[in-house]
């Protein structure tokens, strides 16, 4: 050790789940078999959007899109941390560690503007029936889906800058399934309060001001058709809840984990599971078991398929 320096750490471990063998084999199983389910179910979704003429309107574009984040988002956690329970040593490099918090937030702040998109289609195609089309002409949509990526990549930018230079020394340990930047500030061996609250007000205010804004543009779509209609609330209503239930679970450990920086809920693992591996599998499970035209669309896909096969 350099007395000078402390002992400069080049990687980290982290706790991952305690508890007996026979728990993390259970474990081991339970999230090989809901990553791949995420895998499989994303893709076929994103197949279908794209080869189905039924479903080529924005709002299956955006779908297909965020198939595609919920698989990129697991895959830069889930994958290392099922391995992880394999094995005695589990340890990350300081770089391996900063690369998936670079890419979680990169994704997750894609996936947070693409959200919003979403309830901004909805409000064009249920109040401006007559001009939805015009007004989320292609050109629109392809600007909102690249524009996904640049707020996704200033976001993680913004946080990662600030966080790659820090000198970590002496402590290595994480007590969590995956590194995350409340975690890893928290050990370097600098003063971090300031960044502490920088990334509060990055992602964990964020994501509390995204969900607010949903859910007046949501209450304010519902709140329109029933002015309009009685009839066209019901079906609004089904349309809708689906997008909320996905929003609530996207949102809702985020800002716990974030936002309520002084308690400890960041090393929370049930809230960490919760939103890297069982929210991209419902994500897809939420739009296809209740979307009939979706799965309308799957099963003409599967028949031309075999058919043809
Ligand atoms: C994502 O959105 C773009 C732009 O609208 C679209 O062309 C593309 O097909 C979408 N991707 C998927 C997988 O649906």
């Amino acid at each position: 050790m350099d007395p000078k320096n402390g002992s400069l750490v080049t990687e980290f471990i982290l706790l991952g789940f305690s508890g007996r063998w026979e728990l993390q084999i259970f474990f081991f199983v339970t999230f090989s078999l809901i990553y791949g389910a995420t895998v499989v179910g994303n893709t076929l979704i994103m197949v279908t959007v794209m080869f189905s003429p039924t479903l080529h309107s924005p709002m299956y574009f955006l779908l297909g899109n965020l198939s595609f984040l919920d698989m990129c988002l697991s895959t830069a956690t889930t994958p290392k941390m099922i391995t992880d329970l394999l094995s005695e040593q589990k340890t990350i490099s300081v770089w391996g560690c900063m690369a998936q918090m670079f890419f979680m937030h990169f994704f997750g702040g894609a996936e947070m503007t693409l959200l919003l998109v979403m309830a901004f289609d909805r409000y064009a195609a249920i109040c401006k029936p007559l001009h939805y089309r015009t007004i989320m002409s292609h050109r629109l949509l392809n600007g909102f889906v690249i524009l996904s990526w640049i707020i996704g990549f200033i976001h993680t930018m913004s946080q990662m800058v600030l966080t790659v230079n820090l000198p970590f020394c002496d402590h290595n340990v994480i007590n969590s399934i995956f590194c995350d930047l409340p975690l890893v500030i928290k050990l370097a061996c600098v003063e971090t309060y300031a960044l502490e609250l920088f990334v509060i007000a990055d992602s964990g205010l964020l994501s509390f001001i995204c969900f607010i804004l949903l859910l007046v543009s949501y209450t304010v779509i519902l709140i329109t058709v029933q002015q309009k209609s009685l009839g066209g609330l019901s079906k609004a209503l089904s349309t809708l809840s689906a997008h909320i239930l996905v929003v609530t679970l996207f949102f809702g450990p985020c800002i716990f984990i974030y936002a309520w920086p002084f308690s400890n809920l960041a090393s929370n693992k049930t809230l960490a599971v919760f939103y890297t591996v069982i929210t991209p599998l419902l994500n897809s499970v939420i739009y296809t078991l209740r979307n009939k035209k979706m799965q309308g669309a799957m099963r003409k896909l599967w028949f031309q398929h075999v058919s043809s096969a």
